[in-house]
């Protein structure tokens, strides 16, 4: 199964990474400044507020459980 962990890079994100690299998953990881350090994650950047990224993103991954653990609001960061 693949995993997309949405924000990644921060403190629940690497947490969630870590688990599903753990259970034998493959994780793929999104961040909005600067990829995590997580190394068995493949890392995409990725803002929320950009919804043709979003679709692009998810398009490629292809994931079959999308997580989001981003601090986005929808009102800005
Ligand atoms: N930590 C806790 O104990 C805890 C407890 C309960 C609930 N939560 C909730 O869980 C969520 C994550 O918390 P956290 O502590 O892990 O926060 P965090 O360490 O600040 O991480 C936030 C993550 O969101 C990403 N991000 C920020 N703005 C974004 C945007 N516009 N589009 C896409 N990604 C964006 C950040 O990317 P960059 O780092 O690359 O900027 C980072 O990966 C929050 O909603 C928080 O309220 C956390």
């Amino acid at each position: 199964m693949t995993v997309l962990v949405i924000g990644g890079s921060g403190f629940l994100g690497t947490e969630l990474i870590r688990q599903t690299a753990r259970a034998g998953h493959a994780a793929v990881a999104t961040y909005a400044t600067r990829p995590g350090t997580a190394s068995h994650a493949a890392w995409y950047p990725l803002d929320l507020r950009d919804p043709g990224r979003v679709d692009a993103v998810m398009a490629e991954v292809g994931a079959d459980l999308v997580v989001n653990a981003s601090s986005a609001t929808p009102t800005g960061r």
